[in-house]
């Protein structure tokens, strides 16, 4: 069973490779700051660019990276810095030197930011994740997007999302985050049952969840996501049924569910073995999965990527540039970028992290040659990418960028999954193309007709196979 390692956010996901470890001398230009347009014409970073070029351009897109959390939850590996509990007065965090010190070297590390391109378009996206970066006062976001701005230039109408917890903000820190620019909120409620939340030692309870969905709404923010997790311990199909219903109620424009995966290193991991109770088995996560399709699709909501939900129009554009395999920077501890077709993971550790920056600045990095490039590598990230979304795969673009070779054999790998309903072949039009005509094509090759567009896999069956039916492409570029 597949379903465990499928959800995982891309900032993790997406391995590192290609950077060589030798230490070289890079020339660290100084690069006028951009002041940015009042309007961003939207195709800075083209869509009609090649597949192979795409990763030339300059990124327009930045992630964040805000490590800070009250206390780590049982579930979570991720770089996080736990700072402990201050609830009682959440205007201890001002002054908190760990954080201070933190958001110092973040804007060093983004000043110190080598550019490839004198006139690079300013950014369109900007993600704050971490950690909670709501724990973050104002001023300190204010200032990180102060250097983004002075480094890059950000867009007047660009994307800032921010993932925020409830407990950590009021309506008043809401409305200075959003002055600052901030359009975006990502609300990590996670459950909404008291032993739930409880169990996997979330800082917040159900009465946080509440109010901070009041405080959005009051607030205005048109623009919100709520993200949840399946299949937590003791969590049964009507306990889900239930936050998935209440979810639905709270009528966010954006969902995003992520399963359960339980890390070695985590308390989970320590405590519970995967699909084992209290853990749900992995027929009853995979029920979980089917149950959110079924139940947000009905709602209206677009299961447009793998654990993403939107209303009509509210995708998520910074992370469409993950799936389109498009350049992104990336900064703070444990972040991983992909400029220049270099997926780059800085340290884990605020330590290394510090160091890393400190060399940076005197331009000591680990950077890479231009020709590590490889057309098969690049094509499997793209079917990778492109698959975990409803889109699918452009066979138009894979065509024009690696050749009919592959399609060919990814067609070949997937004839039992077309039969079977898991993959589903469109035309032009994004119309169903019929299984027998798929079929009937191996034999007049009418792949290289262009009527077969995209391949998608189905939802949410297609989806739940996901980590197999991508082995399998990826066997089938480079068997
Ligand atoms: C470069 O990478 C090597 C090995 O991965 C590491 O030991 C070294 O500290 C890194 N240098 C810098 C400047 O980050
Ligand atoms: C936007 O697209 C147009 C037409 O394809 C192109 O001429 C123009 O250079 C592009 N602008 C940017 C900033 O890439
Ligand atoms: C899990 O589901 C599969 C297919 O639906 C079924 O064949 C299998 O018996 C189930 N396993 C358990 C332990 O329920
Ligand atoms: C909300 O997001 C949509 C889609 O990205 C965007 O068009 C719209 O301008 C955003 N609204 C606000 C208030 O930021
Ligand atoms: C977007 O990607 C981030 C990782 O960069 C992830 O944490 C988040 O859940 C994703 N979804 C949304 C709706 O922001």
């Amino acid at each position: 069973m597949l379903l465990k390692s499928m959800f995982v956010p891309l900032f993790t996901a997406v391995p590192a490779r290609g950077h060589p470890g030798k230490l070289s001398v890079c020339s660290v230009r100084n690069v006028v700051a951009q002041r940015c347009p009042p309007n961003c014409r939207q195709n800075g970073s083209s869509n009609t660019a090649s597949l192979l070029l795409l990763h030339k351009l300059p990124p327009i897109s930045a992630y964040i990276h805000l490590p800070f959390c009250r206390k780590r939850c049982h579930y979570c590996d991720f770089p996080i810095i736990a700072l402990g509990s201050s609830s009682s007065n959440p205007g201890n965090d001002e002054d908190d030197p760990r954080i201070l010190n933190y958001l110092e070297t973040l804007c060093r590390e983004i000043k110190a930011t080598k550019l490839d391109s004198a006139n690079s378009p300013p950014l369109e996206t900007v993600f704050f994740g971490g950690g909670t970066p709501s724990l973050v006062p104002p001023r300190l976001v204010s200032s990180v997007l102060d250097a983004l701005s002075y480094k890059f230039g950000v867009c007047s109408n660009a994307e800032i999302s921010m993932e925020m917890d409830p407990g950590t903000f009021g309506e008043g820190k809401l409305k200075e985050l959003m002055n600052l620019g901030v359009n975006r909120v990502s609300l990590g409620v996670q459950a909404f049952q008291e032993e739930l939340l409880r169990a996997c030692g979330r800082a917040h309870g159900v009465r946080e969840v509440y109010e901070a969905v009041k405080i959005v709404k009051s607030c205005g923010v048109e623009n919100w996501s709520m993200d949840l997790i399946s299949s937590l311990p003791h969590q049964t199909l009507s306990i889900w049924e239930q936050s998935l219903q209440l979810t639905i109620q709270a009528q966010p424009t954006h969902v995003s569910v992520y399963d359960l995966q339980v890390e070695q290193e985590t308390k989970f991991g320590v405590l519970y073995s995967p699909g084992e109770f209290p853990l749900p088995s992995d027929n009853q996560s995979a029920e979980f999965y089917r149950v959110a399709s079924r139940m947000l699709r009905d709602a209206g909501y677009d299961h447009y990527e793998i654990s993403s939900y939107c209303k009509s129009g509210y995708r998520c554009k910074h992370n469409s540039t993950y799936w389109k395999n498009k350049p992104f920077y990336a900064f703070g501890m444990g972040s991983a970028s992909y400029v220049d077709g270099v997926r780059f993971s800085r340290p884990r550790r605020l330590k290394e992290y510090m160091d890393y920056v400190q060399n940076l600045e005197i331009g000591l990095t680990n950077c890479s040659e231009d020709d590590i490039f490889d057309a098969k590598d690049l094509a499997m990230d793209v079917v990778m990418l492109s698959l975990r979304t409803s889109d699918g795969l452009d066979l138009k673009s894979f065509r024009e960028a690696f050749g009919d070779s592959h399609i060919l054999s990814i067609c070949e790998v997937y004839r039992p999954y077309v039969e079977s309903g898991h993959v589903i072949c469109l035309d032009g039009q994004g119309r169903t193309i019929a299984v027998n005509e798929f079929l009937s094509s191996f034999s007049n090759e009418f792949w290289r007709n262009e009527k077969l567009a995209y391949l998608r896999l189905s939802d949410p069956d297609g989806f739940l196979l996901s980590n197999e039916l991508i082995s399998l492409a990826f066997g089938a570029i480079a068997p």
